[in-house]
């Protein structure tokens, strides 16, 4: 049988945490090993913005509710962000690809200079150094320099750069249609068929 895949997923405290809800959610029910690591202002933004009982504790009851029991197909291990001892921390440890999202321009700025300050930094440059799949979902508006600097830098060094920018062309009609095509884009570009959005089709 085939291994499932194993993806990192880092959640940062830029807005947007319901883009990191619905990939968790699709990585899960796609039956992967999810090691998840949220820094403390990814907590935050969870309880900010998806309510009080979003709690990281219970990310696994919460994605059930929200998107369906097939999240449990998945395996889920949450680490600390302060934990450079974690096994994500090292290229020996068999982790296939890693996905930030969000993505603070402050954590943008530690993995485009290899500051490797948190797990997530780490883990972001152990990708990069083992020339495995690393996307950035960078969520800021409008841009600095320095960020958009940032941004040429990752994608130099190997990160694939997705912005979360959802498009129209799909006639959204709720928050969720938004938060499955960015999670959509994110499956593609981490190698998974996807069906949380149709494919355009000019007709
Ligand atoms: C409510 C709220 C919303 C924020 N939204 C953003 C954002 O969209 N993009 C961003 O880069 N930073 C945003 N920030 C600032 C980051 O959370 C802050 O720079 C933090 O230090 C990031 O740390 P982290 O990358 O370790 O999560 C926001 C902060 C708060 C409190």
């Amino acid at each position: 049988m085939k291994e499932p895949r194993r993806i990192a997923v880092g959640v940062t405290g830029a807005s947007g945490v319901i883009y990191a809800a619905r990939t968790i959610a699709a990585l899960a029910a796609a039956g992967c090993r999810l090691e998840v690591v949220f820094s403390d202002y990814g907590r935050r933004l969870l309880l900010d913005e998806l309510g009080p009982d979003a709690k990281v504790e219970r990310l696994v009851d919460l994605l059930a509710a929200r998107y369906g029991d097939e999240v449990r197909q998945g395996v889920l291990t949450m680490h600390s962000n302060k934990d450079l001892g974690a096994p994500l921390a090292s290229g020996s440890h068999r982790c296939d690809a890693m996905v930030i999202v969000p993505c603070s321009m402050k954590t943008l700025a530690g993995v485009a200079h290899g500051l490797s300050r948190s797990l997530i930094e780490r883990a972001a440059d152990v990708m990069l150094k083992e020339r495995r799949r690393l996307v950035l979902v960078p969520r800021e508006t409008p841009m600095s320099l320095p960020a958009l600097r940032n941004l040429v830098a990752a994608a130099e060094a190997g990160a694939m750069i997705l912005p979360a920018m959802p498009a129209f062309y799909q006639q959204p009609k709720t928050i969720d249609d938004l938060a499955d095509f960015i999670a959509g884009k994110i499956l593609n570009a981490l190698g998974f068929e996807q069906k949380l959005f149709a494919p355009w089709k000019d007709e």
